[in-house]
């Protein structure tokens, strides 16, 4: 499928079939989220597969969605904080693959680049989340070409959801994506005119 072809079939699913999703497919899913690209190649975005009824039923006391947990597979995309401590490894292997080559960051100290990278808390996990929504919508996306269907959602208890997922404190949620076969056929929604996301040219 063409790219532009998934990104107009793509639209939030909100009713799922109960058929099973194949477990190659879930694989397709993560080696696209798996080719996002991220700040620093620090690749923080972790997923939990949730496919056990068992597990949907406890993971359904975390949000107030009931299609979330009825679809047949549950991602829960998540970051990890302590991925940090791999960004002066990420920048060597960057280095080595001669992604830097012919440019100022050739000459670049990957400790030293760590070191200076520290961001406090708050800022920390807003990059994070902006890595993973990267991987997460490569994912949505995928699963468009592969006929599946999915969903955004951000409309869930973090410290339940994590709760059920049983994962520390170096990891956050950023979004629970249900997948499955659309039980729906949904129109495209709204968007703004093109003229509308145009600030200006310069
Ligand atoms: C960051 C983000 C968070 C979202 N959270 C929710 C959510 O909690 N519940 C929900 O039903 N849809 C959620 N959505 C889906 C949006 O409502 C949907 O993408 C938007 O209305 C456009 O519709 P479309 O995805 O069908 O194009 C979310 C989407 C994004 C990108």
């Amino acid at each position: 499928m063409e790219l532009i072809d998934a990104m107009k079939k793509r639209h939030s699913v909100r009713k799922y079939k109960a058929d099973a999703v194949p477990d190659e497919a879930i694989t397709e899913l993560l080696m696209a989220a798996r080719l996002a690209p991220s700040g620093s190649n620090l690749q923080p975005t972790r997923f939990v597969v949730i496919k056990s009824p068992e597990a949907r039923a406890r993971l359904s006391a975390a949000t107030s969605l009931p299609f979330v947990t009825q679809a047949p597979v549950v991602l829960a995309c998540c970051v990890d904080a302590d991925s940090f401590g791999g960004l002066g490894t990420r920048m060597r292997e960057l280095k080595e693959a001669g992604a830097f080559n012919d440019t100022p960051l050739a000459d670049l100290d990957s400790k030293d680049y760590a070191q200076r990278r520290q961001m406090d808390k708050a800022t920390a996990q807003g990059y994070l989340r902006l890595n993973a929504a990267i991987a997460l919508e490569h994912v949505a996306l995928r699963a468009a070409d592969l006929g599946l269907g999915t969903c955004w959602v951000m409309m869930f208890d973090q410290g339940k959801a994590k709760e059920v997922l049983g994962l520390g404190d170096n990891y956050s949620i950023v979004a629970l994506m249900p997948v499955g076969y659309a039980d729906q056929d949904p129109a495209p929604r709204p968007r703004l005119e093109l003229k509308d996301l145009l600030l200006k040219e310069l």
